[in-house]
């Protein structure tokens, strides 16, 4: 039975882009139900979907009585009996300069649509605010202060995006603790048989959640060729939300990370949730080009950013992936503990890479080839006392190991023009990180770091916390305001799927979130990995994917390691284009690059800042193109990837400035190139281009090819 409210209140109510393709329309069904529906150029593309909450609990209800506390109980459900009892609009187009990305300026334009929607029975009411640009829409609920709604704890958010048919689906596991999966295509009916398969037996933390359920950013393709992609943004305390679909009706619902407890979010009347987004475009390449989670997020809240500089880097760590060197500076585990051990009496293990001469080694290189910093993992102890066990006290942040003289070193790598980058692996331990992160972050300002590499492996602490709950999103976000204080950029591994909060927080300049190159060194990544990454988790902000390998059979480092990575050199150096990241690592060992160093100008010339980007070519997991202009110079670069099969890229060369010359050199795979021995083999071509130039080059799956284009002086 409906409740009774005048028919004026069920009004449906209508927002539209600003070039009127796309139309939210919004409904209260019988029964007080909201539903939104989504149509994109005339087409349904979301089916009406249902919008709400169940709590677990409500602080503003006694439950003495027993009618007392059927009311209370009755409370508990946001999903229906609502009116629309208060509709405001709004449009807003600005032009923004982010601190770093794909671009200098970014256009945030939207027609805006807040409705006030009241449960009359508990006499309380949220908001819901739609933003819908033309190349998709966001929306959040806003829980305004109030009498009746106070403190709650959500048990579910009943959120729906209801598809119109059995679309197409690119999607990794719903799982509260790991990102770090190989990616599937099928249809949405295939998803539940499919599951089980790929769950990463690899990764120590890894709490599956659900049949069918999914990780966001999730790309879809309707058969008419419609690209929708759900995801979030401004994700702030708040949990991180997956998506479950009911493979009957194709209707994905969202379902939030629980906490220890099995809650859902703790909320504080003002409060809201992070925005839900869909984008919806008809052109892959427009996926790519949107900036939807960027504009949806709150503009930059550090003041002065002059010290947020993007940054090429190399590393102390491929050779610890990799399994020639160690982390831990003894393999005596039982005689060392943190805290109690002198070091300097236990016995090396003659492989800890940390070392001061390998160091040094490291700074040579990068300082001879124009790198900025260089990350030395491994320098800290603790190590041994780490490995195959989950504990609150392993590392302290501040105590290197006897053969890492951290005042040395850091004095070298000035003198050299670099700078060393800092590794803290909190081992999952939050609690402990935090109680060290002043020290940690002090210690930084001393020696002079101004980018920390954070890492979350294994288990959160407590146990049965979880990786991408509200309490520990809490913590990613403090320790990159913190972080902030000291002036010290934040590349958190292991972290939450990001959601565009680096436009607030530019110091956030990277996250892993993803499976990284380091599954290349333990068995591989899918071929298709690299072209379907720039449509999903891209979508949230950059990944640190640590590209650039050079030698692919593994067995050089250890005869233990087997792993032989399906790539090829071209196809590496397109990653340091088609993967936009302002932090970007050349991860492979200097002598593996000594032994290519034609192919390897191509590493130090690729800029890390841009100031535009075109999308060449774009379908997800089976090609992206993209050409991107240096903000610094006139030079523009390449970078094309082949997912599913090997392919010919035709692009043109448009987006040149007309009537300049330019000479193209061309990184390609040579014709008896193939990804399982012949990953080495490549051509370098020189060629002179102009904007009416018109190019076709060959590239294998899992590898790809590259260009720098410079104007003729
Ligand atoms: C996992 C990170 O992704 C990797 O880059 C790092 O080397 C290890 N954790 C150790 O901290
Ligand atoms: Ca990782």
């Amino acid at each position: 039975m409906a409740i009774a409210v005048s028919p004026a209140l069920f009004a449906a109510e209508t927002v539209k882009s600003p070039d009127g393709n796309l139309i939210v329309n919004v409904d209260i069904l019988d029964g007080g139900i909201p539903v939104y529906t989504v149509d994109y150029k005339g087409k349904r593309v979301v089916n009406p979907s249902r919008l709400g909450f169940t709590l677990q609990s409500e602080s503003t209800r006694r439950s003495f009585t027993a009618d007392a506390r059927k009311a209370a109980a009755d409370a508990l459900q946001m999903t229906s009996g609502f009116s629309i009892t208060d509709t405001e609009r709004g449009s807003f187009d600005e032009t923004w300069k982010p601190v770093w990305g794909e671009e200098t300026e970014i256009r945030c334009n939207y027609n805006e649509m807040a409705l006030r929607l009241t449960q009359k029975e508990f006499d309380r009411y949220i908001t819901v605010r739609f933003r819908v640009f033309d190349d998709g829409l966001g929306f959040r609920y806003e829980f305004p202060a109030q009498p009746n709604l106070t403190y709650f704890v959500i048990k579910e958010e009943d959120t729906e995006f209801a598809m119109t048919g059995d679309h197409w689906a690119y999607w990794i596991p719903g799982d509260y603790d790991t990102q770090e999966y190989n990616y599937s295509k099928t249809r949405l009916s295939g998803i539940r048989g499919k599951l089980p398969s790929i769950l990463n037996p690899n990764n120590a933390s890894t709490t599956p959640a659900g049949p069918t359920a999914v990780q966001t950013a999730l790309q879809l393709k309707t058969d008419d060729g419609i690209y929708l992609n759900i995801h979030e943004a401004g994700t702030k305390n708040y949990p991180t939300m997956h998506l479950e679909l009911n493979d009957t009706t194709m209707t994905f619902k969202a379902h939030l990370t629980p906490d220890i407890t099995g809650a859902k979010g703790y909320m504080q009347t003002p409060d809201m949730t992070p925005w839900r987004t869909v984008m919806v475009v008809d052109d892959a390449r427009a996926i790519l080009a949107s900036r939807l989670i960027l504009n949806l997020n709150d503009p930059s809240q550090i003041e002065d950013t002059s010290w947020i500089k993007p940054v090429k880097y190399m590393g102390v760590w491929w050779e610890m992936i990799a399994g020639k060197g160690t982390w831990a500076y003894t393999d005596d585990y039982a005689s060392v503990k943190l805290g109690e051990t002198d070091y300097s009496k236990a016995t090396p293990n003659g492989r800890h890479s940390a070392n001061n001469a390998n160091v040094k080694r490291y700074i040579d290189f990068a300082a001879k080839h124009g790198f900025d910093e260089v990350l030395v993992e491994g320098w800290n102890e603790g190590w041994e006392d780490w490995i195959g066990n989950n504990k609150d006290y392993v590392f302290d942040f501040v105590t290197p190991y006897p053969d890492f003289d951290i005042e040395e070193l850091n004095r070298y790598a000035k003198e050299k023009g670099v700078k060393l980058m800092m590794h803290h692996e909190t081992s999952g331990a939050v609690r402990n990180y935090e109680r060290h992160m002043e020290e940690a972050y002090n210690l930084m300002n001393k020696y002079g770091y101004d980018a920390v590499k954070s890492g979350y492996v294994g288990n959160i602490l407590p146990i049965g916390e979880k990786h991408y709950s509200q309490q520990t999103n809490n913590h990613y976000l403090h320790a990159i305001k913190e972080a902030a204080r000291h002036k010290i950029m934040v590349n958190a591994h292991e972290a939450s799927r990001p959601t565009g909060l680096s436009r607030t927080y530019p110091n956030l300049v990277g996250n892993e979130s993803a499976r990284g190159t380091e599954y290349q060194a333990m068995g591989g990544n899918a071929k298709w990995h690299t072209s379907i990454l720039p449509f999903t988790r891209l979508q949230g902000g950059p990944m640190d994917y640590t590209p650039g390998i050079f030698e692919f059979d593994l067995s050089t480092f250890t005869p233990a390691n087997n792993s032989k990575i399906a790539s090829t050199i071209p196809g590496q150096l397109a990653l340091y284009v088609t993967m936009y990241s302002p932090l970007q690592m050349a991860a492979d060992l200097p002598e593996h690059y000594e032994k290519h160093m034609d192919a390897f100008q191509f590493i130090k010339d690729v800029p890390v800042e841009w100031e535009r980007s075109v999308y060449l070519e774009a379908e997800p997991m089976d090609y992206v193109t993209v050409a991107r202009k240096d903000k610094n110079s006139d030079e523009w670069y390449v970078g094309s990837t082949a997912g599913t099969a090997d392919r010919t890229s035709k692009i043109k060369l448009g987006f040149l400035d007309p009537g300049r010359k330019y000479v193209a050199t061309i990184y390609a795979e040579a014709p008896d190139a193939n990804t399982v021995d012949g990953q080495t083999r490549y051509k370098i071509t020189e060629r002179k281009v102009d904007s009416k130039t018109t190019l076709s080059i060959h590239e294998l799956a899992g590898g790809g090819y590259a260009i720098a284009i410079k104007p003729v002086k």
